[in-house]
């Protein structure tokens, strides 16, 4: 079950804070800094169109507000989500799961696309992404990983595309987490790098996960997950770490 060809960096929201995140143009800086691996939020416009976004609000990273899954994606693709960051990315769109994978496959590079659901619409957002990321990516021999911290959303992924590769996100290692991976049918788990150490990297590891870290920003943190065994890592800091 567990074919792994992802490389072991992966630029978190597209380039970390040096782009207005979730930006196709985060996507060309980070590509630029040598990163072949990028790491989005995805989630539904009212119509169910998968977009790009973090938050399930537009206030911090748009010039609108309220919540972004409450609006048609005719709407949502009006916004401009690069000026709130710097002047130069004045008028940068927020990008479809659509634009965003025809640039990804067109230059070769793999995708972690974690379903960020607005809540309450956790199933839904599974099925929808699923249902695109596997129709998108049919022609390709790489797909995509999708991830997410809502075992519900990748039991729907799981439902509508089993073949696409899946890792449960973990901000702690709650009860049950490694039963629910394997029961999710996943090939990863990518928990934040504070979680891992040998005990757990070895019960990961054991159960025949890979494991992954996000959001790692320190080369001390770097260095303590490379001794460990660690197989990928999420990172900001896309001007300090070279993959
Ligand atoms: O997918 C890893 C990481 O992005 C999870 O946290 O809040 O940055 O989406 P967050
Ligand atoms: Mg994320």
């Amino acid at each position: 079950m567990n074919h792994w060809y992802f490389p072991q960096w992966i630029a978190h929201r597209g380039a970390g804070q040096l782009a207005p995140e979730n930006t196709l143009a985060a996507f060309r800086l980070g590509a630029s800094h040598g990163y072949r691996m990028f790491e989005c939020d995805v989630k539904l416009s009212s119509d169910d169109v998968p977009f790009l976004l973090h938050d399930d609000t537009l206030e911090r990273t748009t010039n609108d507000q309220g919540i972004a899954g409450k609006q048609t994606w005719q709407a949502l693709a009006q916004l401009d989500a690069g000026h709130w960051h710097s002047a130069p990315y004045k008028g940068e769109p927020i990008p479809s799961l659509d634009a965003i994978a025809a640039y990804c496959i067109s230059n070769g590079f793999d995708l972690n696309i974690e379903i960020k659901p607005t809540a309450g619409t956790d199933e839904r957002t599974g099925t929808v992404v699923a249902e695109h990321a596997a129709r998108l990516w049919q022609n390709e021999s790489r797909k995509p990983l999708l991830s997410s911290f809502k075992p519900d959303a990748l039991q729907a992924a799981l439902s509508m595309a089993p073949e696409l590769p899946r890792g449960l996100l973990l901000h702690q290692l709650w009860t049950g987490w490694l039963e629910t991976a394997l029961m999710l049918g996943c090939v990863a788990i990518i928990g934040n790098h504070k979680l891992w150490d040998t005990s757990s990297v070895t019960q990961a590891k054991s159960a025949g996960f890979k494991v992954l870290s996000y959001t790692v920003n320190d080369e001390a943190d770097v260095q303590r997950l490379l001794a460990l065994g660690t197989d990928g890592i999420i990172t900001d800091r896309l001007e300090f770490f070279k993959p």
